[in-house]
């Protein structure tokens, strides 16, 4: 995957500041892996306020981001390139998992539209979007946060963003389990005592423990994972 368009609005943009410029996402795009450009939506509104939202038509459920901006951004984006996907981040998308986040490292380009409001105007969702998304049953104030999530948890995959190669796969839910525990040293702090096999140089043994761990913590947190 190469880039990634956000839109957002520029109050809203200064989210973005710290998950992408620190760390491994700052690296990955100092090493030329991933691009991540940042739009203002009210830049693309053509009324005198650039305003971006309106009210509810029949219902008072509140402010609705309306068409011409978003439809008018959209356009422009994908005369340049094409994406894979224009995704709209919003709660009543499917829920985001591993999966997904492996299927997006492997696109070139993607757009993450962040609502919101009460949400986008309905037509955009069906002329537009082709994948809505949805970071958990909970509601946040706009899709500004979740957005940043969906991006961190794919750019950690793209190859070459993360030192070692082994260490995304190895991953909690690469291989539909957690992750086993972890010890460093020392091996015994104050009387707390790293696990003996880890200790014993039998390579055959710790891995065979770590898969039994691996079973016993997905068995009591997500017996579900298990199953499917
Ligand atoms: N926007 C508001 N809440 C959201 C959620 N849970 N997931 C994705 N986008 C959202």
């Amino acid at each position: 995957m190469r880039g990634l368009r956000s839109s957002a609005s520029a109050h809203q943009q200064k989210l973005f500041d710290g998950p992408f410029n620190h760390s491994i996402i700052k690296r990955a795009k100092e090493k030329g892996l991933v691009e991540i450009h940042l739009h203002d939506i009210r830049d693309y509104a053509k009324n005198k306020h650039k305003r971006v939202d309106d009210y509810a038509y029949g219902h008072g459920a509140g402010m609705v981001m309306i068409v011409q901006p978003i439809a008018d951004l959209i356009d422009k984006l994908k005369a340049e390139r094409e994406y894979d996907e224009v995704i709209f981040m919003t709660p009543d998308g499917i829920l985001f998992n591993q999966g997904t986040a492996n299927r997006l490292s492997t696109f070139r380009n993607v757009i993450l539209l962040c609502g919101h409001y009460k949400g986008i105007d309905e037509r955009l969702r069906e002329h537009y979007i082709t994948m809505e998304i949805s970071v958990g049953d909970y509601v946040l104030s706009g899709g500004e946060l979740a957005a940043a999530i969906v991006t961190d948890s794919i750019v950690r995959l793209i190859p070459g963003v993360l030192g070692d190669e082994t260490s995304a796969l190895s991953d909690s839910f690469q291989d539909g389990m957690l992750s086993p525990p972890v010890y460093t040293r020392p091996a015994d702090y104050q009387g707390w005592k790293v696990p003996n096999i880890l200790l014993s140089g039998d390579e055959k043994k710790i891995q065979k423990w770590l898969l039994e761990k691996a079973e016993e913590r997905t068995r009591q947190r997500r017996p579900g994972m298990l199953e499917e």
